[in-house]
């Protein structure tokens, strides 16, 4: 057998989609899933993928009774910190897909991975142009010092701003803080019409029905603008396979590393 996985969320939009690819996986072996509907079946049941022979718990904390290597958190913010956490005191290495949380949170997740030297990897996005995103940015955020993002999203998505757009902000700030020609404290109007400022940005956060996911930050100069923009269908497919990498590389790692290019060689 090769790495074990416990998969928080496996019944999801995203965790179903993941679950088949761990199916496909000769090196991967999911033993135990968290769903709270589904609690008591066996995931291959649930999903209708004669491989995914995992039982389904009501719980992180029941899940992890089965050891694994690996937890992945796929559920929803209000229950991602806990689960994480659950995880590294249960030994297990944990990357995170769920959106939501924050530098502090982080912060914290770091401490206790670090104190039980083991690895946590989260990325806001799995996809591969999303990533190609937040490495494009910050190559132009070291020479250009004005820039908004603008988060896009289907009406019913819980959480703002996207764990995308946050991850990009709080990687800008790693660069540079960008500079509005008026502070946004001087606004004249309702604060709220500039956005929310995340690690020195601006964050404008569209909720609309007709979008699925996408993200773009805007960089202005005098006479010039440059866009970037990642745009994900319908379909939860993109986030596989960069999910997949976090799985296989997590394990060498320890402390938190946030975004799928901490494990990808882009120079
Ligand atoms: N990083 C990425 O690339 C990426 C890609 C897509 C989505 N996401 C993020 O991943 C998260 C999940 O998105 P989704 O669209 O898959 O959501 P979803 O379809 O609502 O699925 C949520 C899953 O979590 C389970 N769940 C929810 N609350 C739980 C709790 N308190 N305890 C245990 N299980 C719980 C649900 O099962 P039960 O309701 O039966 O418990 C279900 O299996 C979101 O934060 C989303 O933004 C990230």
């Amino acid at each position: 057998m090769g790495l074990r996985i416990c998969l928080a969320g496996a019944t999801g939009w995203a965790g179903s989609e993941l679950a088949r690819g761990i199916a496909r996986a000769p090196d991967l072996a999911l033993v135990a899933a968290v769903s709270r509907t589904h609690a008591g079946r066996v995931l291959a049941d649930v999903l209708g993928e004669p491989r995914l022979e995992g039982r389904v718990y009501a719980s992180a904390a029941e899940a992890l009774s089965q050891p694994c290597d690996v937890f992945v958190e796929y559920t929803r913010p209000e229950s991602a910190k806990a689960h994480v956490l659950t995880a590294l005191q249960h030994g297990a290495h944990v990357v995170v897909g769920t959106s939501g949380l924050t530098a502090d949170d982080f912060a914290e997740i770091d401490a206790v991975a670090v104190r039980h030297s083991r690895g946590v990897l989260a990325a806001g996005n799995f996809s591969l142009t999303a990533v190609l995103l937040l490495k494009c940015a910050e190559l132009a955020a070291r020479i250009l010092p004005h820039w908004e993002i603008i988060d896009y999203a289907h009406d019913d998505k819980i959480d703002a701003p996207s764990g995308t757009a946050r991850e990009l902000a709080e990687r800008l700030s790693t660069v540079r803080q960008p500079t509005p020609t008026i502070p946004i404290d001087q606004t004249v109007g309702p604060r709220e019409a500039r956005g929310a400022t995340v690690a020195g940005s601006q964050i404008h956060s569209l909720r609309l029905p007709g979008y699925v996911i996408s993200a773009e930050i805007i960089f202005g100069m005098p006479d010039q603008r440059l866009s970037i923009r990642h745009d994900s269908g319908n379909s939860s497919v993109p986030y596989v396979d960069g999910a997949l990498l976090a799985i296989r590389k997590v394990p060498t790692l320890v402390g938190v590393h946030r975004g799928l290019d901490a494990v990808l060689d882009l120079g």
